[in-house]
């Protein structure tokens, strides 16, 4: 239907905007990011488009500097959102409501970084906007699932101060590769440890249900870091090896010790191709400043 760009534009003008992803019509992913980004209702964000999606229009290179959100859930200033509540601390559960509405924001942030990256890159190669497009619907369900379970356990999403860290850190990329370096193999990297710990403290707190979100969570993002991997060994300099090419593109503070958790997992990484070469250098990297 979207064939023909004088009748596109025609729908354009005259249906309400955004309302594809409510009627499950075919979607152009460039709308379905501008969906994301645009929207300021949490709904119209985490609606899922019908599926596939087809990228078929050019567009220019767009760049939004903040992405639309309701009052509630706006960037907070620094040190103002609430901390990740300790360990020992989840048994409590209005401590584990305040770990998923954290998470939710990291989820939303992820998504809304995709949604950016694809309006910013219009020539970037069409497997990787497709994939990045299919990863979205990945997140848009994983920001569902922590939202659903913090209203369970009694905080509504929005009622806390959220941070932006993991957008201010994307408005830095500058190109596919500097992205694939930065969202996918530092943070979904760093998260196939992260999703486990918490996995483990969920269930230390009797959390089934919590506990369950984590673990579907962290098989996704084996997935969402194998993507990274393939795409940096796409778009690195001819004959550098993926640990340098990852560790020349990272901005400060990104660095390869911000993709570990506490927990550092070989087997996620191996399922998500990484060489046992680049799992060593991962383990062992160190901050400069260290002994
Ligand atoms: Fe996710
Ligand atoms: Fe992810």
């Amino acid at each position: 239907m979207y064939s023909n760009p004088a009748n596109r534009l025609f729908l354009i003008v005259f249906r309400d905007a955004f309302s594809f992803v409510r009627k499950g019509l075919p979607v152009e992913l460039s709308d379905f990011a501008r969906c994301v980004l645009l929207s300021k209702q949490l709904d119209r964000k985490l609606a899922p488009p019908a599926e596939p999606m087809s990228d078929g229009i050019p567009h220019e290179a767009e760049r939004l500097m903040r992405p639309a959100r309701t009052a509630q859930l706006q960037f907070a200033a620094q040190r103002t959102a609430p901390k990740m509540p300790k360990a020992a601390s989840l048994k409590d559960p209005s401590k584990r409501a305040i770990a998923h509405h954290i998470m939710a924001n990291h989820e939303l942030q992820a998504l809304e970084i995709m949604a950016m990256v694809i309006l910013a890159f219009p020539q970037a190669p069409a497997g990787f906007r497709q994939g990045v497009g299919e990863i979205m619907l990945d997140e848009q369900r994983h920001t569902r699932l922590h939202v659903q379970r913090a209203t369970e356990l009694g905080i509504r999403f929005g009622e806390l101060p959220v941070n932006g860290y993991l957008w201010t850190k994307a408005v830095e990329y500058s190109s596919v590769l500097e992205y694939v370096c930065g969202l996918p193999l530092v943070f979904e990297g760093g998260n196939l440890d992260h999703t486990a710990e918490f996995e483990q403290y969920f269930l230390d707190a009797g959390d089934l249900r919590s506990a369950g979100i984590m673990r579907s969570i962290h098989r996704d993002e084996i997935r969402h870091v194998e993507f990274g991997l393939h795409w940096l060994r796409k778009l690195k300099p001819a004959g550098m090896d993926d640990f340098t090419a990852w560790e020349q593109n990272l901005k400060w503070p990104l660095r390869p010790s911000k993709a570990r958790g506490k927990l550092f997992l070989d087997e996620p990484r191996r399922a998500a191709g990484m060489t046992e070469e680049f799992i060593n250098r991962l383990r062992e990297w160190k901050e400069e400043n260290d002994d």
